[in-house]
């Protein structure tokens, strides 16, 4: 009698654990993939890439993708292809029974478009907050330093083919006209070049715009100059501002200024190990959006 009292606590114990467990194990996670988004059907591929690395990285988890741009998703609906907004995509998970959301921004870094979109799926969470037990929110591609030189690592083994010795890289960036996110890729500028002083960076809709960055390249006497993105799609911007005909665009006042033109249209979002940096984004991230932030 008395030895079986005691196993009682055990007992408890015992069944407490594996109600966890199963309440654990019945969490089914979704994941929401959320881009500003193209309609540029080559840029797709940037896309395609992440969207097959995330079914890898998530087997069994469904995969939702939502686009913050209006005008692109009445675009695609035009010709036939649907697209969610995030409101629209959280319904899709939770009738697809997640209980659990990993959000994740597919921006480069954390500027308006990522502010406006954490925005968004708060509201998403405070108007229904029953239907998921968290919503964590992974940030974007560049939060540290770690990330930024793993991407200059990537971009240099990806644009090696195309480089000679004594090319000069210039890649675009989005840039915000106003806004933090600027600093942030004034930030990103920095380790890049620490890690290739051939990179130079500067934005199409930002404060560092061409005109510094070609004063800096008639400086660093490279004849040749190899343009590339740093967005996570070769879209619009990447085929028409950086790589495109007109008199405006990188590639014809480079060509004016006399440097040799090459281009590499890839964006970011091709290359596996700059995915990874999203995916693990998306794991690591304990900002669960359903709660107040807890401090100790
Ligand atoms: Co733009």
């Amino acid at each position: 009698m008395q030895a079986a009292r005691r196993f009682v606590p055990f007992l408890l114990f015992f069944i407490l654990a594996v109600t966890i467990a199963h309440a654990r194990e019945t969490e089914k996670t979704g994941v929401l993939l959320v881009a500003f988004g193209t309609s540029v059907p080559e840029a797709k591929k940037a896309f395609d890439n992440i969207d097959a690395a995330y079914k890898k990285a998530f087997p069994g988890s469904p995969i939702v993708w939502a686009f913050t741009s209006q005008i692109i998703r009445k675009k695609l609906a035009a010709e036939g292809e649907r697209v969610y907004s995030i409101s629209e995509a959280l319904d899709r998970l939770a009738k697809d029974g997640a209980t659990v959301v990993r959000v994740q921004s597919l921006h480069v870094l954390a500027g308006q478009e990522f502010a406006e979109m954490a925005r968004s799926v708060l509201l998403e969470t405070k108007k229904y907050p029953d239907r998921f037990k968290a919503v964590y929110l992974g940030r974007p591609l560049l939060e540290s330093r770690e990330d930024a030189n793993s991407v200059a690592r990537a971009l240099s083994s990806e644009l090696a083919d195309k480089r000679e010795s004594g090319d000069a890289v210039a890649l675009m960036g989005h840039g915000n006209a106003a806004g933090r996110g600027d600093l942030v890729l004034e930030g990103a500028r920095a380790a890049l070049k620490n890690a290739d002083p051939a990179f130079h960076v500067a934005s199409v809709e930002g404060a560092r715009g061409f005109d510094e960055e070609l004063a800096e390249l008639k400086k660093s006497g490279a004849k040749t100059v190899l343009l590339a993105p740093f967005m996570v799609v070769a879209g619009d911007h990447a085929r028409n501002d950086l790589a495109g005909e007109e008199d405006e665009s990188w590639a014809s006042r480079l060509k004016k200024a006399g440097f040799k033109v090459k281009t590499s249209l890839k964006g970011l979002g091709e290359m596996n190990p700059v995915v990874d940096i999203f995916i693990r984004h998306t794991r690591e991230s304990k900002d669960n959006l359903a709660l107040e932030p807890r401090k100790p």
